[in-house]
């Protein structure tokens, strides 16, 4: 089904207004064949009905504006992506340890389906060897149904590449055999994490902090420099004076920095 320009100036601007998601010019195509999906799930024939029901305020209205932004927004991720990220945190974590620190926050921002959370979990306990203290994951994300799955904490076969036959064995339990093998992550992983639903686009968000380290990785490079801006602002305010900001590869933060500095491309600290 054609989506005429009106329709998806329409879309667009609800999905910038509920989420922060900016869609570029000349991506009717993408989402007409993406909304196209949940309309024939749904059993609509044309788009008003369907806007309709989306812009709804009722609990089916709401459960639907997930699945709509989960076809439109990508929640690709994987464990230990983006490695030298989590070289660095190990680096940091010993560093704060050897100060004597006993206390850990660290908040995985549009944590997705869960790999990067865990994957923060395991690079903490294995540099953390002889640590009593506390230390605390929050793993926030915008899709409740993204976060139903990061929360079962199950994983196949294929999904694990980035995870060593070590770190299995240590922080998974397995069922299944060959290509149907599923990983389900220890309660030991499990126990450090909080997962909460969490729009990004919305500060001032409810935490406090400070948090020591906030991974926001592969999401500012949907939004425009309004949201990024906003956001950086309340990273800054959330985070330890020392504390470090990661985003992901892609997404440069230059110019919006407020009190942070550069320490490598996609790192920041807090002054
Ligand atoms: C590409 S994934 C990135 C996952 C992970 N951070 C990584 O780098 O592997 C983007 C995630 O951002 C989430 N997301 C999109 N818009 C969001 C928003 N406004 N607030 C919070 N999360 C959002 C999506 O649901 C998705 O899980």
């Amino acid at each position: 089904m054609e989506m005429d320009r009106r329709t998806f100036d329409t879309f667009r601007k609800l999905i910038y207004d509920k989420s922060g998601i900016t869609l570029g010019e000349g991506k009717e195509a993408l989402v007409s064949a993406r909304v196209g999906k949940r309309l024939r799930a749904l059993g609509y024939d044309n788009y008003k009905d369907y806007l309709q029901f989306l812009t709804g305020d009722s609990e089916e209205s709401e459960s639907e504006f997930i699945e709509f932004l989960d076809v439109i927004s990508t929640n690709v991720t994987s464990f230990f992506r983006e490695n030298d990220h989590f070289v660095f945190m190990a680096d940091y974590v010993k560093r704060m340890l050897s100060e004597g620190r006993d206390k850990v926050r660290i908040w995985c921002a549009a944590s997705s389906s869960g790999e990067e959370p865990y994957t923060l979990a395991m690079t903490f306990l294995e540099n953390a060897t002889h640590f009593h203290g506390d230390c605390k994951i929050l793993a926030t994300d915008i899709s409740t149904k993204i976060l139903k799955m990061a929360r079962a904490g199950r994983y196949p076969e294929a999904k694990m590449q980035g995870v060593s036959p070590q770190l299995r064995s240590k922080y998974f339990t397995h069922e299944g055999a060959g290509a149907n093998k599923v990983y389900t992550v220890s309660d030991t992983l499990a126990n450090m994490i909080t997962f909460k639903r969490l729009n990004l686009s919305k500060p001032p968000f409810p935490m406090k902090g400070p948090f020591d380290l906030i991974f926001c990785r592969n999401v500012m490079i949907y939004f425009d420099n309004i949201v990024r801006k906003k956001l950086m602002d309340e990273f800054s305010r959330l985070l330890r004076p020392g504390g470090y900001l990661m985003v992901g590869h892609s997404e440069s933060m230059a110019g919006m920095l407020c009190d942070m500095d550069t320490v490598q491309p996609s790192v920041y600290v807090k002054g």
